[in-house]
C-alpha cells in the first residue's frame, strides 16, 4: 500500500471525539517524535474558525483531556494544525478544501467522525475535488443501523476508495489489552491445544459501564445496547476469542480468520436473550435517575443485554458464549471469562475441586488471572484439602515504566502508515450486522421488551436466569 501519508483530515475536528480522543492523541504521537516532521493535519467542520481559533480548541483539549507529562512541546504540535470551514452539504466547499491541501491525494489519510448521515455527502464532495484518488479513508462507528443501512455507507465509499484503502474503526481493536489477547493465544503454546469444545465449558464476554445516556440523546436512543456495544466492540471481542490461529498478523490473515467465525454464529433463539433498560437507583454511592427520565419521555431502548451465542464450527460445537453488555451498572469492567471443562476423574476422595478458569480484564483492570487447585498446607490428617488459588499477571506490573496509551493513538497511526489490521473490513462488518438482524427479528416475533432494572444492579433478574438454567454463574 501507499507510503504514509503526509496530510491528515479530519471531517468533525470540532465534534466530541477530535475533542477527547483524536486530537490528545495526536498530541501525543506528536510528543513520542512518532509523526513525521512534515505531517500536516487539517480539520475541517462546519464551525468558522480560523486556524489560530482552531489551535486554541486543540490546546484546550489536550490540556483537557492528556495527562501533562505526555503533551510534549504543544506549540509545535499546535504548528502542524489547519483549519478549513465547511459544510459537507454544500458540494462548492470541497474544491476550496482541495486548493488549502494542495497536495496530491494520494499521501492524503481522511478521518470521519461526523454524524453517518453525512457520509454519503462527504465522500462525493471528496471524489468530485480529487480529494479521493489514492487517499484512504477511516470511518468511525455507527456504519449504519442494520444490514441495510450498512451496505448503502459502504457502496458509497466503495465507490470512492476501494477497500484496501478504507479502515473501519472499532475503537476496543485499538486497546492494548484486545491486542494482547491475540499474543495471549498465539504467542503461547499451552492454551491453543485446550482451546476447544473438549476442554472448555462456556465463555462469558461482559461490557459493563457504570455511566447512563451522557447527553447522547438522540443518538443511543436510535441505537440501543445491541447496535451501540455488541454488533461491534463485543462480536470483535467474541471473533478474537473463538477464531482459528491466522497464518500470520496481518491485515488479511487475521480478518479472515475473524470473518469465519461471525459468519459461524448461529441465530439467537427464543429465551436466549434478556433485555433491560435502567430506572433510578444508586451507581457508585450516587442517585442517578432512570433512563426515561434522562430521556424525557418513554421508551423502549435496550440499555442492557445479555445473549447466549453459539458459534457453529467444529471447535466451538456446544459452548456457549454468554454476552452482556449495559449501562448503568454497578462497574465499569471489561472482562472474558473462559471456563475450562471439570476434570475427567478426582483422585482426592472428599476434596472439592473447581474446574481452572483463566480470566482476561480488558480494562479497567489489565490482568490475566488463571485460577488452579493447589492443596492447603497442612498434614492433611481430615484428608487432603484443595483451594483454588490465582496464578495472576497485572500487565501494568510486568510493564511497568511501558506508557499507557489511548486506543485512538494506535488507530490513528496505523491509519497514517497504512496498516489494516486493526480496522474492520466490509465483510465482517457485514455478517455482524446479519447477526444482529435476526436478533431484532427474534425480539420481534417474540414481542420482547425491556425488563426494568435499578440503575447500580447487574441488569434484569432474568439475566441472572439465562445462564443459571444451565448451571452456569456470571462471573462478578
Ligand atoms: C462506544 C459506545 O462505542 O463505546 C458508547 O458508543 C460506550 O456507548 C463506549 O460508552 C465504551 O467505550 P470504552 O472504551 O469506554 O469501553
Amino acid at each position: 500500500m501507499s507510503a504514509k501519508a503526509d496530510t491528515l483530515l479530519l471531517f468533525g475536528a470540532t465534534g466530541d471525539l477530535a475533542q477527547r480522543m483524536l486530537l490528545p492523541s495526536l498530541c501525543a504521537l506528536h510528543a513520542d517524535g512518532l509523526l513525521d516532521p512534515g505531517l500536516q493535519i487539517t480539520g475541517t467542520a462546519r464551525a468558522d474558525l480560523s486556524d489560530a481559533a482552531f489551535r486554541n480548541f486543540a490546546r484546550a483539549a489536550v490540556e483537557k483531556y492528556l495527562p501533562a507529562q505526555r503533551r510534549g512541546s504543544m506549540a509545535d504540535f499546535l504548528n502542524r494544525l489547519h483549519f478549513v470551514p465547511l459544510d459537507v452539504t454544500q458540494q462548492d466547499g470541497f474544491g476550496a478544501l482541495a486548493k488549502k491541501i494542495g497536495r496530491p491525494a494520494d499521501r492524503l489519510a481522511i478521518f470521519l467522525s461526523t454524524a453517518p448521515d453525512l457520509f454519503e455527502q462527504t465522500i462525493a464532495g471528496l471524489a468530485a475535488a480529487a480529494l479521493s484518488e489514492g487517499a484512504r479513508i477511516g470511518l468511525e462507528k455507527p456504519l449504519g443501523h442494520d444490514l441495510a443501512s450498512s451496505r448503502e455507507i459502504n457502496d458509497a465509499v466503495g465507490r470512492a476508495f476501494p477497500e484496501e484503502r478504507i479502515f473501519r474503526i472499532d475503537h476496543y481493536l485499538g486497546k492494548e489489552t484486545v491486542q494482547n489477547l491475540i499474543a495471549l493465544r498465539f504467542a503461547n503454546l499451552m492454551f491453543e491445544p485446550l482451546w476447544n469444545a473438549q476442554h472448555i465449558d462456556h465463555v462469558q464476554i461482559t461490557v459493563a459501564e457504570t455511566v447512563g445516556l451522557e447527553g447522547r440523546v438522540g443518538f443511543y436512543d436510535g441505537a440501543g445496547a445491541l447496535r451501540d456495544m455488541v454488533q461491534n466492540h463485543m462480536l470483535q471481542l467474541l471473533a478474537l476469542v473463538a477464531m482459528e490461529p491466522p497464518t500470520h498478523f496481518d491485515a488479511n490473515s487475521v480478518r479472515d480468520e475473524k470473518v469465519k467465525v461471525l459468519r459461524a454464529l448461529r441465530p439467537v433463539g427464543p429465551g436466549e436473550s434478556v433485555t433491560g433498560q435502567y430506572r433510578g437507583g444508586a451507581v457508585k454511592g450516587q442517585i442517578v435517575a432512570g433512563y426515561d427520565e434522562e430521556l424525557g419521555r418513554d421508551s423502549e431502548t435496550e440499555t442492557f443485554v445479555a445473549l447466549k451465542a453459539h458459534v457453529d464450527n467444529w471447535r466451538w460445537k456446544g459452548v456457549p458464549f454468554y454476552l452482556r453488555t449495559g449501562k448503568r451498572l454497578p462497574e465499569r469492567v471489561t472482562e472474558i471469562l473462559v471456563q475450562f471443562r471439570a476434570i475427567p476423574h478426582s483422585i482426592f476422595d472428599g476434596a472439592r475441586t473447581r474446574a481452572n478458569r483463566l480470566l482476561i480484564g480488558i480494562q479497567p483492570q489489565e490482568n490475566i488471572t488463571l485460577s488452579l487447585m493447589a492443596k492447603v498446607p497442612g498434614l492433611d490428617r481430615e484428608g487432603l484439602s484443595l483451594r483454588e488459588v490465582p496464578l495472576k499477571i497485572a500487565m501494568t506490573d510486568a510493564f511497568s515504566g511501558k506508557e499507557k496509551r489511548i486506543a485512538y493513538e494506535r488507530l490513528l497511526l496505523d491509519l497514517i502508515e497504512a496498516n489494516q489490521t486493526l480496522f474492520v473490513r466490509r465483510d465482517e462488518v457485514e455478517a455482524q450486522w446479519t447477526w444482529i438482524d435476526g436478533i431484532r427479528a427474534q425480539w420481534h416475533a417474540e414481542g420482547l421488551t425491556p425488563k426494568p432494572y435499578n440503575s447500580g444492579a447487574w441488569g434484569p433478574s432474568a439475566a441472572i436466569a439465562l445462564t443459571e438454567r444451565d448451571g452456569v454463574s456470571w462471573h462478578e
